[in-house]
């Protein structure tokens, strides 16, 4: 049976949501399907506006129950002090029923990030992830490099992104745009992801 994949993503300035296009793109290319959620926003209205938040995309809203619906699940996370931010916490904190019943067990993740800068963390934000995947029994699907040798190689561009999953660099301020380097990394990580899972049985 084809796997059901959703794209769950919190993003403040639209960074993981552009990666997560590309994620798209690259899940049909491989003959695959998947359906966009956002994370529930967590911060005030007041809070959002001094920190210049734009309006939410209109995406359905993720819950534990729907997310139990889908076979694999591709997470886009942007960094916060080196690991995920509140409103994805928040998220999994709400799945205890999930944890408790094994509901996600034995299911597929992959993660992409986002962050600032250079060294702010993306790794480390895809690898204290983990713990969540590892206590739900969900199976982490590295990017790896074998689908992506040249653009993981190639050093003269400043480029997010790495094993561990596709990223991008938001800059100070936040005004930076993802690259056609970073978007092409994202893409490869849906395809590749979904080659990975398509032969599975859910
Ligand atoms: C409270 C807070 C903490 C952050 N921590 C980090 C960090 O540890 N490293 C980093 O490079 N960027 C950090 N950033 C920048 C965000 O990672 C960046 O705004 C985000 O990746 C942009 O993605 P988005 O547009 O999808 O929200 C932080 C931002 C905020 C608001």
């Amino acid at each position: 049976m084809t796997p059901k994949v959703a794209i769950v993503t919190y993003s403040m300035y639209g960074h993981i949501d552009a990666l997560a296009v590309s994620i798209k793109a690259g899940i049909e290319e491989a003959g695959g399907k998947a359906v966009h959620y956002r994370v529930r926003e967590t911060l005030p209205e007041g809070v959002l506006e001094l920190m210049h938040a734009p309006p939410k995309p209109d995406l359905p809203l993720i819950t534990p129950d729907e997310l139990a619906k889908f076979d694999a699940f591709l997470l886009g996370i942007p960094a916060r002090h080196g690991s995920m931010p509140a409103q994805w916490k928040a998220f999994w904190d709400s799945t205890g029923k999930l944890w408790q019943s094994g509901g996600l067990w034995g299911k597929y993740a992959g993660i992409f990030v986002s962050s600032g800068g250079l060294g702010g963390g993306q790794e480390s934000t895809v690898i204290s992830t983990l713990s969540t995947l590892v206590h739900h029994g969900i199976i982490y699907v590295p990017l790896g490099y074998k689908t992506s040798f040249a653009i993981q190689a190639n050093v003269d561009i400043v480029r997010g992104g790495s094993p561990w999953g596709a990223g991008t660099f938001a800059g100070a301020g936040g005004s930076r745009k993802p690259n056609e380097q970073e978007l092409e990394l994202a893409k490869i990580q849906g395809s590749s992801f979904y080659l990975t899972i398509e032969n599975v049985t859910f």
